[in-house]
Order: C-alpha cells, then sequence, then structure tokens
C-alpha cells in the first residue's frame, strides 16, 4: 500500500485517538494519582512519564518476566508504580533519585499506596548506588530517565548487569529533538547530545533486538543478548 505519510515517520495520531487509547489501555490508579498531586509543589518539576509511556513500561516488563527491576530517575514514584504494575507481587524495585525532595515525595508515594516493601529507594546521584547495587543483580530491566549526559554510563551498567533476555529501556531517547538534526542549546547540551548517542550506538551494537519506539520523545528498548 502506499502510504508515504506513515512511512516518513509521522503519525496518524490526533488528540481524540490518544485520549482513546489512554482509556482503554492508560487508566491511572489512586497510587499514580497520588504521585501526580506530589508534582503540584513549586519545587518539583512535572517532568514524568505520560500515562501511555508508563503503560509501555508495564507492558515490556510482563513481556520479560521481570521481576527484579532498576530505575534510574524516581521524581515522585510516578513510573515506579507503572514498573510495579509490569512486575509479580513477589518482584522488587530498586529505584535511584539525587534529589533529597523528590526522594522525600517518592517515599511518601510509596508508603501511601502501600508498596514499601517492594520497593527499595537509593537517594544520592546514581552513579555513587550502581556500583554497590551490582550485587542485587543480575535484572530482568532496567529504565533509564535521569540526567541525559549519564545515558551513556546508564546504559553500559545495564548491559554488564541484565541478565539474557532482560530488556533496557530509556525514555527521552529523542533528547527533546535534540538527537539529531539540530545544534546543541540550552535546553540540551553537547555532552548531553552524545551520551544518548552513545548509549544508541550500545543497544544497536550489542543487543539481541533493538529500537526506539516512538513516543513523542521517544522510548529506546534493548533485549540483551
Ligand atoms: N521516571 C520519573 C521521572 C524522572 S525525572 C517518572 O516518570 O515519574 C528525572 C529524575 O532524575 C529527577 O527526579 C532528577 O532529580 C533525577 N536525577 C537527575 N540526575 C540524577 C542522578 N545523577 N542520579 C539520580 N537521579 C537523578
Ligand atoms: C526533562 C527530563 C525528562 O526525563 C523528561 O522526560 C522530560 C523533561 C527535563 O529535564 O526537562
Ligand atoms: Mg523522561
Amino acid at each position: 500500500m502506499a502510504d508515504p505519510v506513515s512511512r516518513s515517520g509521522e503519525s496518524y495520531g490526533n488528540q481524540a485517538i490518544v485520549e482513546l487509547i489512554t482509556e482503554l489501555y492508560a487508566r491511572e490508579d489512586e497510587a499514580m494519582a497520588r504521585a501526580l498531586a506530589e508534582l503540584e509543589r513549586p519545587e518539583i518539576p512535572s517532568i514524568q512519564v505520560s500515562p501511555r509511556d508508563g503503560a509501555i513500561l508495564a507492558l515490556l516488563l510482563r513481556m520479560v518476566s521481570a521481576r527484579r527491576v532498576v530505575e534510574i530517575g524516581t521524581l515522585t514514584g510516578y513510573s515506579a508504580l507503572w514498573l510495579l504494575r509490569g512486575m509479580p507481587a513477589d518482584g522488587h524495585l530498586w529505584t535511584l533519585e539525587a534529589d533529597p525532595a523528590h526522594a522525600e515525595a517518592a517515599r511518601r508515594v510509596f508508603k501511601a499506596a502501600g508498596v514499601s516493601g517492594r520497593v527499595t529507594l537509593l537517594e544520592g546521584p546514581a552513579r555513587t548506588a550502581l556500583p554497590g547495587l551490582a550485587e542485587e543483580g543480575p535484572f530482568g530491566a532496567v529504565f533509564i530517565d535521569a540526567d541525559k549526559e549519564g545515558y551513556a554510563a546508564y546504559g553500559r551498567w545495564a548491559l554488564d548487569n541484565l541478565r539474557s533476555g532482560g530488556v533496557v529501556i530509556a525514555d527521552n531517547a529523542y533528547v527533546f529533538g535534540y538527537l539529531a538534526g539540530r545544534e546543541p542549546d540550552g535546553r540540551a547540551g553537547r555532552e548531553a547530545i552524545e551520551s544518548v548517542r552513545r548509549f544508541h550506538e550500545m543497544l544497536a551494537a550489542e543487543c539481541a533486538a533493538a529500537m526506539t519506539l516512538p513516543t513523542p520523545d521517544g522510548l529506546a528498548v534493548g533485549i540483551k543478548a
């Protein structure tokens, strides 16, 4: 079928379709609403994943039967709750957060949701926590959604600490539109763009299968060989 529009990468989606898909597949629960309410605080930015991205996270975790999962970049725990939805009741999530105010909010969210026993929140820079966290592995999934300058290091750690068949997932794989075809500026600096590029090259070269799903800012996915 001749279909130059969708083949070029443009989407047929519109606002009504996005709303329908959200209703069907990406309904939030009360705990997620609580995580969103914590984002109302002026000191916390509303940079969580969308409900559709959250449902993709849960789907990917189910697809690889992930029971031990690492998240880099907790914010208030919104995506963490989607990751938990994709895991069995005896699964465990380790989530890493550098900002004390974000970590505090996430602890409140996990407590209210009754999931504190299934989640370990490691407060501090991911680079400090990851070497020690390796001994809890190997992991079924690693979700990367923190500082973009760190993506190459986080991707390396993920590929070194996933079980065979485990999945590495990264949000903002298009770096807000700066991954290619655009000069770095205040929104996305050269170091961030180069780090995410190296991350993509690593997935493409080393994974058994990998692709970037065309979410609004790209969701990179790779299966460990
Ligand atoms: N995954 C979250 C959103 C994360 S926003 C959700 O969808 O709900 C990115 C988070 O990464 C912010 O809370 C920020 O404080 C944190 N972060 C930034 N640099 C970090 C680092 N070096 N180590 C750990 N967390 C970091
Ligand atoms: C920002 C970070 C994110 O992870 C995201 O999904 C959107 C925005 C940011 O730092 O602005
Ligand atoms: Mg993000």
